[in-house]
């Protein structure tokens, strides 16, 4: 079991299989990104090891991300070896969905248990704009072929950003009315480098709820209004889904972290916000034993930060967010 020094139990592991992606959502990635070279990336049988070995200390829950899990090749075979590791119980993924009606029912047969579809509009011209080329169609299909394969419950997460969609979730809400989905609604977070937008066109959760409640009337707290992972959780009195909140800016939920992140390079990442990191890919290539990465993880959750530090206007700049993960 990893501890870290404020005896919160670290028990789940994101792992960034690429930072590439397909989409180049404006808050996200400027037009032009450049990506990391293949060989940079952890390979299939790097991320296997390591999987091993975190599941060995105790992370039993695994989340796969990117840039966009989906277009790493042969990520079907590579979620396969993931979900068989001995200790590791629960595998889901977060996607943009563009490849879901493709890979939907390849990825369940796999033992993937569930997606998180990124979707920030029903609009499809607002969908292009805010993905620059994205096809929402693509996207709506996916989420159907989801759970057609029983990728389920779906989630679908939306960020809310000023002057592009914080209008949509009124339409995102409603979905709710009528599928078992949960919509939930996030902050969108600052890195630095990564466009003004982020700090200018944030939304808070509040000011989103509000504008959910307007139209569908208060919300009814599910679960006594606990959080459930990141998300604080609501329903229209009768809808058959949730609607959840992500207020990782306004009220962070950084006292009930579990969390532990590995880039698409192979680096421990203990917090999203902060910059501290270790690298575990360069010591594996250099013929580390098991033991020496073993203390390296072990190491590296003991000094998890405690939290991030927005309220004080402390940005990390050594990443954006698809070089981490999300
Ligand atoms: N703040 C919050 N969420 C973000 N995402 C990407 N960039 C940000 C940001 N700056 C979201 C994507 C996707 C998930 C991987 O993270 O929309 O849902
Ligand atoms: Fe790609 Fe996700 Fe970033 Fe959009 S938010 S550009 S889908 S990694």
């Amino acid at each position: 079991m990893a501890l870290d020094r404020f005896g919160r139990r670290i028990h789940y592991l994101r792992i960034s299989l690429t930072d590439h992606c397909n989409l180049r959502c404006l808050y996200c990635m400027p037009e032009d990104m450049t990506f990391r070279p293949n060989a940079a990336l952890m390979q299939d049988e790097e991320i296997l090891r390591l999987t091993r070995l975190f599941a060995e200390l105790g992370f039993d829950k695994i989340r796969l991300t990117g840039g966009e899990p989906t277009v790493r090749a042969n990520v079907v075979e590579l979620v396969r070896g993931i979900t068989h590791t001995p200790g590791v119980r629960t595998v889901s993924m977060t996607t943009n969905g563009a490849l879901l009606p493709r890979l939907a029912q390849s990825l369940a047969e796999a033992g993937l248990q569930r997606v998180n579809v990124s979707i920030d509009t029903l609009d499809p011209a607002k969908f292009r704009r805010l993905t620059r080329w994205g096809d929402l169609e693509d996207v709506w299909d996916g989420i159907l072929a989801a759970e057609e394969a029983g990728l389920k419950p779906v989630k679908l997460n939306t960020v809310v950003v000023k002057g592009y969609n914080e209008e949509d979730v009124v339409e995102l809400a409603r979905l709710t009315l009528e599928h078992p989905w949960q919509v939930r609604f996030i902050e969108m977070m600052p890195f630095a480098g990564a466009t003004r937008l982020q700090v200018t066109q944030m939304v808070t959760a509040a000011q989103t709820q509000a504008r959910v409640e307007a139209v569908f009337g208060p919300l009814e707290p599910v679960n006594d209004g606990k959080l459930d992972g990141e998300a604080r959780v609501f329903h229209i009195p009768g809808a058959q889904g949730d609607i959840g909140f992500i207020s990782s800016v306004s009220a962070p939920f950084c006292a009930s972290c579990t969390r532990a992140r590995l880039t698409a390079d192979g680096v421990l990442r203990m917090c999203l916000l902060r910059e501290y990191e270790i690298d575990l890919l360069r010591p594996l290539r250099a013929g580390a034993t098991q033991d020496d990465l073993r203390t390296l993880i072990l190491d590296a959750v003991w000094n998890k930060p405690w939290g991030h530090g927005l309220a004080k206007g402390m940005i990390a700049t050594n990443r954006v967010m698809s070089q981490i993960g999300g």
